[in-house]
């Protein structure tokens, strides 16, 4: 079968600008109170490379402790999830843990959904080539926006592939959403495997985001020469530093882009001033113990029913099946 083809479902206008990073950059840099640009920005081609550097770094646990739970549960996961699904992987990026699942669970089809679309490209043919069994259908598409699945796939039971604490990068309310969102797109009987990271020790989780040898910094600077290169920018890159924080009351890593002085940029036209210690706020990624998992999923529309997380540093691997619509109690 192999790579059937790639649907692609992103605005772009004639001059081929995406107009959604322009119309996010314009609002998020006018922000006077708290300046922030979305974190999915952070991944054109150059930043989903730099994101796979991370995935490698000693300090940066969460691929390792999840990549561990797959290997470790692949039995448990096949026997839970039964052949013959169409898995629909939110955020494949380069889909380095997806043949750990497809190899355990005999997939009918499987449908990368990604907004970097040359990435998504690479992966499919890799997988295509360790699968050649496997019908493969790539949407690039943002996955927090409706996606349209592939018509061929409508009959087949899914299962949903949300690994990497992606959903970690959401607030609570738009998490949310996105679950009520998949779990109406993935339909009755679908079921949802998805990876968050738990909390724990403060410098451990600092440490995860801010690495001695500067690949998560490298991460969130290319941000601004994202917009610099796409949004016709002249944000003085070098002025700027990388910092993460964990912010024990919302429960989450920050990522910021530091101003080390007082300057004036412009994108597109627009002029912006920033001050000395004044930051772009480029990404959060939310971390859950498990009532908290399991309340975000409950009010997403899913019903835990496996949680695997006995790794260290901790991280939890959750099945969850898509809750009937009832009236309750
Ligand atoms: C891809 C969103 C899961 O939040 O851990 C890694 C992104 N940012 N280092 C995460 C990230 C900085 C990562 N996610």
């Amino acid at each position: 079968m192999g790579v059937v083809r790639q649907l692609r479902q992103v605005d772009a206008d004639p001059a081929g600008i995406d107009t959604a990073f322009r119309a996010d950059v314009r609002a998020g840099l006018s922000d006077a109170r708290q300046k922030a640009v979305p974190a999915r920005w952070l991944y054109d081609t150059t930043g989903s490379a730099l994101f796979e550097d991370i995935t490698a770094l000693p300090e940066y646990y969460p691929t390792r402790s999840e990549s561990e739970l797959l290997k470790r549960y692949a039995a448990a996961i096949a026997e839970a999830a039964g052949p013959g699904r169409a898995v629909v992987e939110l955020g494949s990026g380069s889909a380095t843990k997806t043949p750990l699942l497809l190899a355990a669970i005999d997939p009918a089809a499987y449908i990368p959904v990604d907004i970097s679309g040359d990435f998504l490209r690479d992966s499919a043919a890799a997988l295509a080539a360790r699968f050649p069994g496997l019908a493969i259908y790539p949407v690039e598409a943002d996955f927090t926006q409706r996606v349209a699945l592939p018509r061929e796939i409508a009959g087949l039971p899914k299962l949903g592939f949300f690994p990497g604490s992606t959903i970690g990068n959401m607030v609570a309310a738009t998490a949310v959403d996105l679950l009520r969102d998949w779990r109406a797109a993935l339909g009755e009987g679908a079921l949802l495997l998805i990876g968050i990271d738990r909390i724990k020790d403060a410098r451990v989780l600092e440490a995860a985001y801010d690495d001695p040898a500067g690949v998560t910094g490298a991460f969130n600077l290319n941000l601004l020469e994202r917009i610099n290169r796409e949004l016709d920018g002249d944000i003085p890159v070098e002025n700027f530093a990388h910092r993460a924080l964990w912010n024990d009351g919302e429960a989450r890593i920050e990522m910021h882009l530091v101003a080390a002085c007082d300057m004036a940029f412009r994108v597109g036209g627009r002029r912006y001033r920033m001050a000395k210690g004044e930051t772009i706020h480029s990404e959060n990624s939310h971390k859950y113990g498990p009532r908290d998992a399991s309340l975000l999923l409950r009010a997403g529309g899913w019903t835990p029913r496996m949680t695997w997380d006995d790794v260290d540093p901790a991280f939890a691997l959750i099945l969850a099946e898509a809750a009937e619509e009832r009236v309750a109690p």
